[in-house]
């Protein structure tokens, strides 16, 4: 499978800012799409957010993203979305993101990725692991509910 990994674009952007959509609402509307390229936009002239798009025949299939945020006062940078279209999952795509993210972080000077996930979130676990991601802290939550 032949896949380049270029940063977003202006036209490679609105794979993510679909993506970012759907996984919001069912549907959305022409204006909200327009809102958040824009916004997107705005986020890659940062210099604090980066966003990587996986290309097969110049089509989009994933992409991953990952920007400076502070925590407690301290920089880190944080993997914000990692995200292969469905039917392509399993060939090493998210895999190759990551791994280009890693190198393109370490080029840049950051000594150091954080990324999170939910538990049963078996495939990005796996992929975390094949990129040499270790467990830093385990995030605890009680149903109140119960
Ligand atoms: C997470 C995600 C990006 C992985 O993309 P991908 O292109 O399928 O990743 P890869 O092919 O490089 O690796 C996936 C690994 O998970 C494994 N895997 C996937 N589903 C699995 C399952 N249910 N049980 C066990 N292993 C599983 C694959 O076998 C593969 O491991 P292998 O190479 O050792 O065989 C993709 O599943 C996705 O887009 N998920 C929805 C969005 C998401 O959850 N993102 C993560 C948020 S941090």
């Amino acid at each position: 499978m032949d896949i380049s990994i270029r940063q977003a674009d202006e036209i490679t952007i609105e794979f993510v800012v679909d993506y970012c959509l759907r996984c919001d609402f069912k549907n959305y509307s022409k204006n909200e799409f327009r809102q958040l390229k824009k916004k997107y936009l705005r986020r890659l002239d940062t210099g604090t957010y980066w966003c990587f798009v996986a290309q097969i025949k110049a089509r989009p299939v994933g992409y991953v993203d990952f920007e400076i945020t502070s925590e407690y006062g301290n920089s880190h940078l944080w993997v914000c979305e990692l995200y292969v279209h469905e039917v392509l999952r399993g060939k090493g795509i998210g895999t190759a993101l990551m791994n280009y993210a890693i190198k393109f972080a370490r080029k840049k000077g950051f000594k150091e990725i954080f990324a999170c996930t939910e538990n049963d979130n078996i495939a990005s676990k796996r992929v975390f692991k094949k990129t040499k991601y270790i467990p830093a802290r385990i995030v605890y939550v009680r149903n109140l509910l119960k």
